[in-house]
This record gives structure tokens, C-alpha cells and sequence, in this order.
């Protein structure tokens, strides 16, 4: 008999993941209640949110709650429904969370029905239109940063999942796209297969001199990823009237609640009249239409393009999620096929 399989969160991790902050179940599947759809998940986004969540910082959701399960968005297929507005075969996205085969209130999990026909993998599904990949660099990067045509474009965590998307599309914009991204394997992906102008390759290179050389008339716009000492020698470049899109702190997410240092060239923001705007992109999921058709407009004219590292087997979850934060994963978008 098929069973649920599903981890929830036992204690809160302090600095990286353990095992032990996890407990792993498994359960007779659920019928679902009135209102109520069955999945089966077929492919989970491993993304570094979880991470915050599973914290318990102020944070732009709340955190998941002890005894719960971990909280993830992921693609399925419905198998059970006593929802009119879903169908047994339905292909859904949405807060699946960690498990094998979820029943839940679909409003509850933002669950929504995936269009039929997509002509996309599960694993492209979420690379591409997933709301923490494509959605983000889309919104991120147009609406938040509003880069010109000409402007010099750095990025880093550039051979990761938004990172990659971010920098394609301000190469279609008219941008001078400059990645920054650890190991020479991950820089060449980002050059020869993403099309950036260049990559400082941040484990090898020091990263002052290489936006020095890469970027000779400043830096207009930054889409930040990462933070720490990276952001630092980012600031010291900015532009007069320059814009920080900052998307992400991934540098620091395994010392949640413990202060980090910097940025310590904060005064930059100052100094050239930045414009340093957060954003999360749930703040713009009345408009995910909108990114997604022109993601996909993009996609089919060969603009834009996604990689998927993709990892097997439920139980490899939590050891997923560590190398992601760790950045031992390959180039592009992390996904799990339980
Ligand atoms: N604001 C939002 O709504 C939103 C939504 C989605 C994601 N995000 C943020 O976007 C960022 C990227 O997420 P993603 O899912 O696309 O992950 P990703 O870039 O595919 O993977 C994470 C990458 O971060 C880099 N990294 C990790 N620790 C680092 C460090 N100490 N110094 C430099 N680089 C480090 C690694 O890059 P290398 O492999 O090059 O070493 C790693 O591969 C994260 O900060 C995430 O929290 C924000």
C-alpha cells in the first residue's frame, strides 16, 4: 500500500540544518475532507526560504510551526478531490510542503491548477515559472530595479536559479550583464550558456578587482542574492542614483538570529543617492500572469533558458537543503522528485 511519507519540523535548527530538528513519518494516506484535494508530489523546489522558515526571525511569513511539516513549494497530481475546482489528474502547483502524498485545503496551500497542455517538465515548471524562480528575477529585477537600456547589470549567485533568469533578462533589456558566481565550471555556464558578459568567479578571483576590470563605468544596478563581504565590494562600485534589488541574504540564512557584520559600506548608500528596495514576490502575485507569459514568450524564442540540477528520493530532503545553503549544488535550479 502507498503511504504518505512526510517530515516535519521538531525543533528550530541552530545554524545549519540537522537531522535531528527533523522527524520523518509515514501514514496511511488521508481522503480528503469536504473542500479538501489528495496529491501526489512529483517534483519539490528545493529553495533557500525554507531555511528562513524554518526559523523563527521576523520573516515575511510566519514561521513553520513546530510539529508541522516543512513548509515547500513543489508540482503534483491530484489522485483524490472533494474540491469542485479541481479534478482527479489535475496538474497543481503550489505549498505541497514535504511530503509524498499531501491532503490539504488547496486555498490554505496556494494550490493552483498548472494549465493543461504546458509543453514543460515538472522540474522546468518550477525552474521557469516556479514563484521563487522566475516570477522573482522577473519581478525582481523590472519592477523593483528598472534597469535602462545601457546600464551595467551585476548579479550574483549568477549560476543559480533567479540569479541565471535575473541576468538573461536584463541582457534582454540591453543591459552590460556581469555575473558573480564560485568555481570556473559555474562562471563558463554563466558566459557561454546564459550569454552574461561576464562572470568573477568569487572562490578564485577577488571580487573587487574583477567588477574593477568588468564593469570600467560603474555599476548601475545590483540584484543582490547573496550578501556578506560580496555586497560590500558591490556598494563601494555603485553609480550615482544607482538601484539595489535586494532579493535575498543567502550568506547569512544558516546565522539566523545571530547578528552578522556588514554591509559595512552602507555609507555608499549615501554617498550616491541609492535607491535600496527589499521585495518579496509574493508582493506581486496579482500580477504572476503577466511574468509568466512573457517567461515563457521568452523561453519558446530561445532567450531565456533554465538548467535543472535535479536530486531523487524523499529522504534525501534535508541533506538537499544544506548543500543549497552551502552552495554545493550544480549550476541552475534545485528540484527533488520524492
Ligand atoms: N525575495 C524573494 O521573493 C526571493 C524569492 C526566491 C529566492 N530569493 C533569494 O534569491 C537568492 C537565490 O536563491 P535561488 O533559489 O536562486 O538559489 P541558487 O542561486 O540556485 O542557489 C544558491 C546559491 O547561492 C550561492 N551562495 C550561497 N552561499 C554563498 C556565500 N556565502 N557566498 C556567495 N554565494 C553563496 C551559491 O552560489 P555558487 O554556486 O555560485 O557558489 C549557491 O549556489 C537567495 O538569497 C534566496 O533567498 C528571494
Amino acid at each position: 500500500m502507498t503511504t504518505n511519507r512526510f517530515f516535519t519540523l521538531e525543533s528550530r535548527p541552530d545554524g545549519e540544518l540537522a537531522d535531528s530538528d527533523l522527524r520523518r513519518h509515514e501514514q496511511p494516506i488521508a481522503a480528503p475532507a469536504e473542500g479538501q484535494i489528495q496529491v501526489r508530489t512529483t517534483c519539490l523546489s528545493i529553495d533557500p526560504t525554507v531555511r528562513i522558515w524554518m526559523s523563527d526571525i521576523p520573516q515575511y511569513m510566519p514561521p513553520i510551526e513546530l510539529g508541522a511539516v516543512v513548509r515547500s513549494l513543489g508540482v503534483g497530481v491530484v489522485e483524490q478531490s472533494a474540491n469542485p475546482g479541481f479534478a482527479v489528474g489535475d496538474r497543481v502547483i503550489g505549498m505541497l510542503g514535504w511530503a509524498t502524498h499531501p491532503t490539504f485545503d488547496p486555498a490554505v496551500a496556494m494550490v493552483q491548477p498548472l494549465p493543461a497542455g504546458l509543453p514543460l517538465s515538472d522540474a522546468k515548471v518550477l525552474s521557469l515559472l516556479g514563484l521563487t524562480a522566475g516570477p522573482t528575477a522577473y519581478f525582481g529585477l523590472l519592477d523593483v530595479a528598472q534597469p535602462r537600456e545601457g546600464e551595467t547589470l551585476v548579479v550574483d549567485a549568477a549560476a543559480g536559479s533567479v540569479g541565471g533568469l535575473v541576468g538573461q533578462i536584463g541582457k534582454i533589456k540591453g543591459c552590460r550583464v556581469v555575473g558573480i558566481a564560485g568555481g570556473p565550471d559555474k562562471c563558463a555556464y554563466v558566459t557561454e550558456t546564459l550569454g552574461f558578459d561576464a562572470c568573477i568567479d568569487y572562490k578564485n578571483a577577488d571580487v573587487g578587482k574583477g567588477l574593477d576590470e568588468h564593469c570600467p563605468n560603474g555599476i548601475d544596478v545590483c540584484f543582490e542574492n547573496v550578501g556578506g563581504p560580496i555586497f560590500d565590494e558591490i556598494l563601494l562600485r555603485m553609480n550615482l542614483n544607482g538601484r539595489v534589488s535586494l532579493c535575498g541574504l543567502i550568506a547569512d540564512y544558516n546565522e539566523a538570529g545571530r547578528p552578522v557584520p556588514g554591509p559595512y559600506n552602507f555609507g555608499m548608500i549615501l554617498m550616491r543617492r541609492l535607491r535600496v528596495q527589499g521585495f518579496i514576490v509574493i508582493d506581486f502575485l496579482d500580477r504572476y500572469d503577466q511574468a509568466t507569459a512573457d517567461l515563457l514568450t521568452w523561453a519558446r524564442q530561445g532567450r531565456l533558458m533554465t538548467t535543472e540540477d535535479v536530486r531523487k528520493g524523499f529522504d534525501a530532503l534535508p541533506q538537499t537543503l544544506r548543500e543549497l545553503l552551502r552552495g554545493e549544488k550544480s549550476h541552475g535550479k534545485l528540484v527533488l522528485e520524492p
